[in-house]
C-alpha cells in the first residue's frame, strides 16, 4: 500500500516543492523516515505516531516507510508532519484518495494530541507554489493561523486548518475547513510612526541630508559627538521613506515569514524595516547564516534601513562582509548544507564619534585621545566601506539655546512628500534600465540621465583638483547631486547641486 502526497520546503525564500511517499509493507513494525532529514524532520515519527492515535485512527502495526523526494535535498525542520500523516491515513485507507487529495499541499506541525502549529514561509511557499507551471488546481492546506499570510497570494487555493481531526473529516466529506480568517484592516493601516523629525532641535544639515539620502536611496554615515542626535536622528529615517508597493510589500512579508518574524495579527507588512543589530552581532546574525542558511541583518532590512550604531565598534569582519550586499544588493551564504542567495537591497545608515572619547574637534571641550587612538578608530572604516557611503554628513553638538527653542521643527509627512514626489522621478525616468533610484545608477548610465551643465561640470573639475578628493568619490557625488536636482525638479545637474553633493564628501578630504 503506497500513497503520495505533496508538500513543500522551503529554501532561502523559494518554495521548493516536495512528494511525500508512504509506504506500508508487512514485516516487523517499524517506522523509517528517508530522503535526507535531519535529527528535527526524523523527530516527525514521534509526533505522527501520537496525532494519528490520539485523533482517533489507527497506526498500523507493519512496517512504515516514508521518502521525502527530491532525495537530495537536505530537509530540516518540524513543517512535514501534517504530510507524513494525511500520507499515512491515505495509505493505510483511513481517508478517501482521490482528486482533493492528489491536488493538495500539505504543510504544518503536529502536536502530540494532533493540533496544527504554525510554520515559518508560508507566504514564500505560497508564492512559489503560484509561480509552478502546473499549479492550476492545486490547493495548499496549512496550519490556520498562516493562512491569512499565504492567501495574500490570489494565484492559488489556501485552506487552513487547526488540526489532523478536522482535515481527516473534511476528506471524509464530514465537515467543511474554515476560511482563511479575513486580513484586518487595521493591521493594513500603517502605523503613524511615533518618532518624527519635528522632535529634532537644530541640526538642519544633517536633516536635510537624510531627506536627500531618503529621496535617493544613498547610504550615508553620521559622524559627531556624544548626545548630539545622531542616533535619534537616524531612527526617524523609516517616517521619511516612502510607502513600499504592493510588490515591495510582498518581498519584506515573504522574507520576515521565512525568518519566522511574522506577527499573526500582522500578516502583511506595510512598512519599510529598520534593523539596528547591536554591535556584538556575530557575522551569521548579520549577514546570514546557520546549517541551511537563514536569513541575516542585511536580509531582514531589505527595502529598508540597516542602522549600525558606534560603527567602528562591530567586528572587522562583519563590516567586511558588507561588502558585497552593498554591492550587489544580494548576498550568498554558503554552508555545507546548501548555498542561499538572498536578497539584501537596503539603505546603510552608520553613526561614529570623531574619535574614541568623542570630543575631537569641538571647540568647548578636550580632546583625551592620542593620535594613534584616532588614527586607529577611524581606519576601521578605511577603503571598501567608506566607498560605498555617498553622504559623510557631520552633527555637530548642539547649543543650549537651539535646545530651549520651542518652535517644532518641519513634520516628517511633509519632508515624505516631497521625498515620495521625487521617487516617482526615478520610478519615470529609469522605468527602461531597471534601476529603482539614483544611488543604484551605474557610470554608464550618467551621461544619459546625468546631464551637467558646463558651470557644474568646470565645478566639479575645481573640486578634484582644489579639494584633492579621489576618483571614487567622483561618482557617488554625481548620484547625490542628481538627488538633488530631482528634489528641485531641475532636469540637468547644476553649478549648486555639485557644490552641495561635494559638501557631503568630507571624510575624503581629511583622508
Ligand atoms: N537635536 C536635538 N534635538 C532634541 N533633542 C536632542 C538633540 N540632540 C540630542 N538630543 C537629546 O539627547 C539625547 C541623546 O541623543 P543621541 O542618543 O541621539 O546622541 P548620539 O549622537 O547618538 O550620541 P552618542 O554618540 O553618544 O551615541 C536624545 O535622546 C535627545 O533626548
Ligand atoms: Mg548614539
Amino acid at each position: 500500500m503506497l500513497a503520495k502526497v505533496r508538500s513543500c520546503a522551503v529554501m532561502g525564500i523559494n518554495g521548493i516543492p516536495l512528494e511525500i511517499e508512504v509506504d506500508i509493507a508487512d514485516g516487523l513494525p517499524a517506522f523509517d523516515i528517508i530522503g535526507l532529514p535531519d535529527a528535527s524532520v526524523k523527530e516527525a515519527k514521534e509526533r505522527v505516531r501520537a496525532a494519528v492515535r490520539n485523533c482517533g485512527f489507527s497506526f498500523p502495526y507493519s512496517r512504515v516507510t516514508v521518502n521525502l523526494a527530491p532525495a537530495d535535498l537536505k530537509k530540516e525542520g518540524s513543517s512535514f508532519d501534517l504530510a507524513i500523516a494525511v500520507g499515512l491515513l491515505a495509505a493505510t485507507g483511513q481517508i478517501p484518495r482521490g482528486e482533493a487529495l492528489n491536488s493538495g499541499v500539505f504543510v504544518g506541525e503536529l502536536s502530540l494530541d494532533g493540533q496544527v502549529r504554525r510554520i515559518n514561509g508560508a507566504l514564500a511557499m505560497a508564492l512559489s507554489l503560484s509561480e509552478l507551471p502546473d499549479n492550476a488546481g492545486l490547493t495548499l492546506y496549512l496550519p490556520q493561523p498562516n493562512s491569512t499570510e499565504a492567501a495574500l497570494v490570489d494565484k492559488i487555493a489556501v485552506k487552513g486548518t487547526s488540526s489532523l481531526s478536522q482535515l481527516a473529516n473534511y476528506f471524509c466529506g464530514n465537515g467543511e475547513l474554515p476560511a482563511p480568517d479575513p486580513i484586518n484592516p487595521q493591521s493594513l493601516s500603517v502605523d503613524g510612526a511615533e518618532l518624527d523629525f519635528s522632535e529634532v532641535k537644530g541640526q538642519e544639515t544633517a536633516k536635510r541630508a537624510l531627506e536627500i539620502a531618503a529621496a535617493g536611496s544613498h547610504n550615508v554615515l553620521l559622524y559627531g559627538p556624544p548626545g548630539s542626535g545622531k542616533t535619534m536622528l537616524a531612527r526617524r529615517i523609516p517616517s521619511i521613506l516612502p510607502s513600499p508597493t504592493m510588490d515591495e510589500t510582498l518581498e519584506i512579508t515573504r522574507i520576515h515569514s521565512v525568518a519566522g518574524q511574522l506577527d499573526s495579527n500582522k500578516p502583511l507588512l506595510r512598512q519599510r524595516p529598520f534593523r539596528s543589530p547591536h554591535h556584538s552581532a556575530s557575522t551569521a546574525g548579520i549577514i546570514g547564516g546557520g546549517k541551511i542558511p537563514q536569513p541575516g541583518e542585511v536580509t531582514l532590512a531589505h527595502q529598508g534601513v540597516l542602522f549600525f550604531d558606534e560603527l567602528p565598534e562591530y567586528k572587522r569582519e562583519v563590516l567586511e562582509g558588507l561588502r558585497q550586499p552593498l554591492e550587489d544588493r544580494t548576498v550568498t551564504v554558503t554552508r555545507a548544507a546548501a548555498t542561499v542567495c538572498y536578497p539584501a537591497d537596503f539603505m546603510f545608515i552608520g553613526s561614529m564619534n570623531p574619535c574614541p572619547c568623542g570630543n575631537y574637534g569641538d571647540p568647548r571641550l578636550e580632546c583625551r585621545c592620542s593620535p594613534t587612538q584616532i588614527f586607529k578608530y577611524r581606519s576601521k572604516l578605511s577603503g571598501p566601506l567608506i566607498d560605498r557611503i555617498d553622504i559623510q554628513v557631520e552633527v555637530p553638538g548642539i547649543k543650549f539655546e537651539q535646545l530651549q527653542q520651542n518652535e517644532p521643527g518641519e513634520r516628517s509627512a511633509d519632508i515624505r512628500s516631497r521625498v515620495e514626489s521625487t521617487r516617482l522621478r526615478q520610478r519615470k525616468r529609469y522605468k527602461n534600465i531597471k534601476v529603482a533610484s539614483n544611488a543604484r545608477l551605474r557610470a554608464r548610465h550618467f551621461e544619459k540621465h546625468c546631464p551637467l551643465t558646463n558651470d557644474a561640470r568646470q565645478l566639479l573639475h575645481q573640486s578634484f583638483q582644489n579639494l584633492n578628493l579621489s576618483m571614487r568619490a567622483h561618482d557617488r557625488i554625481i548620484k547625490v547631486a542628481r538627488t538633488i536636482a530631482d528634489l528641485e525638479n531641475s532636469a540637468m545637474l547644476e553649478a549648486s547641486h555639485i557644490a552641495e553633493a561635494v559638501q557631503y564628501r568630507s571624510l575624503d578630504r581629511q583622508g
